[in-house]
């Protein structure tokens, strides 16, 4: 039976490359969208010209309701959730200074009620029938901190805490939950980083001298949500170009 998989923000940068992947390996891939993403239908019918055959579905992930009632319907289209990937989040850069709540929030809120609110939907499903994978999209500043994202840093942290406390109560029942902590990645969410901040201080510290592709992250994804990968759970894999270590 094809495995459905869906993928929370599946039309940024990492999100499609992780759609395109599992679609490759023969998963029935499923993404949601903001709302209010206006290019959302076009860019399904762009990809689906291409042979893909994703469906997408709008979803407001940092909104409890939206989110039950996206993956109910969801499941009465296609079937039961396999894999989740957490993929969906934000940036308000900022210094602490500067910050106010509602950047605090809005990030908090898209980054890590997020994962509550879709894993909720699923969980239930995923341990009566004794399989199913969630990986959560953090960040290698959820690890080591970032100047400038006291709010990001804090929601990427969070995810990795969820990821080893639930992966706790599900071991038994073939459910994992694992976290993937991708270093810089050149997708729109880094290429928007002032050029200078980026070339004198972000790239310095990676001693690949190179951004991470986004399907070298999707490999990963691949790899989590695979049978092989049965005996990992509550992980949380770098994947940084060497940038932090530990
Ligand atoms: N480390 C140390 N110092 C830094 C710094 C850094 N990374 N970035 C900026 N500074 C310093 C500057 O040199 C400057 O110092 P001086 O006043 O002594 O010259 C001071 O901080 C203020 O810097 P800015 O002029 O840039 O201040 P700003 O208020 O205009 O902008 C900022 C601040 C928005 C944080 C900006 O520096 C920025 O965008 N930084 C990048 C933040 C970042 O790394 N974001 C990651 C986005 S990608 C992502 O999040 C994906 C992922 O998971 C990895």
């Amino acid at each position: 039976m094809q495995r459905v998989a869906l993928v929370t923000g599946g039309m940024g940068g990492l999100g499609e490359a992780i759609c395109i992947k599992l679609s490759a390996l023969g998963y029935k891939v499923v993404t949601t969208y903001s709302p209010n993403n206006k290019k959302a239908k076009d860019w399904l019918r762009s990809m689906n010209d291409l042979g893909y055959g994703f469906k997408a579905y709008p979803c407001d992930v940092t909104d409890f309701d939206s989110c039950k009632d996206c993956v109910r319907q969801i499941e009465e289209d296609l079937g039961p959730v396999d894999v989740l990937v957490n993929n969906a989040g934000i940036t308000r850069d900022m210094t602490f200074k500067k910050m106010t709540k509602s950047d605090w929030t809005t990030v908090i809120s898209t980054n890590l009620d997020s994962v509550f609110n879709m894993t909720k939907q699923v969980m239930e499903g995923m341990t009566e029938r004794n399989w199913g994978r969630v990986i959560n999209i953090s960040s290698v500043n959820g690890q080591k901190g970032a100047f400038g994202q006291t709010n990001y840093s804090a929601a990427k942290a969070g995810m990795h805490g969820f990821t080893k406390a639930l992966a706790l109560e599900v071991a038994k029942r073939g459910v994992t939950i694992n976290t993937i902590s991708p270093g810089y990645i050149g997708t729109k969410m880094v290429t928007s980083i002032p050029k200078d901040v980026l070339d004198s201080k972000i790239l310095p510290q990676i001693p690949m001298s190179r951004l991470g592709k986004p399907e070298e992250v999707a490999g990963l994804v691949a790899y989590l949500s695979s049978d092989e990968a049965a005996f990992v759970t509550g992980a949380n894999i770098s994947i940084n170009g060497g940038q932090h270590m530990f």
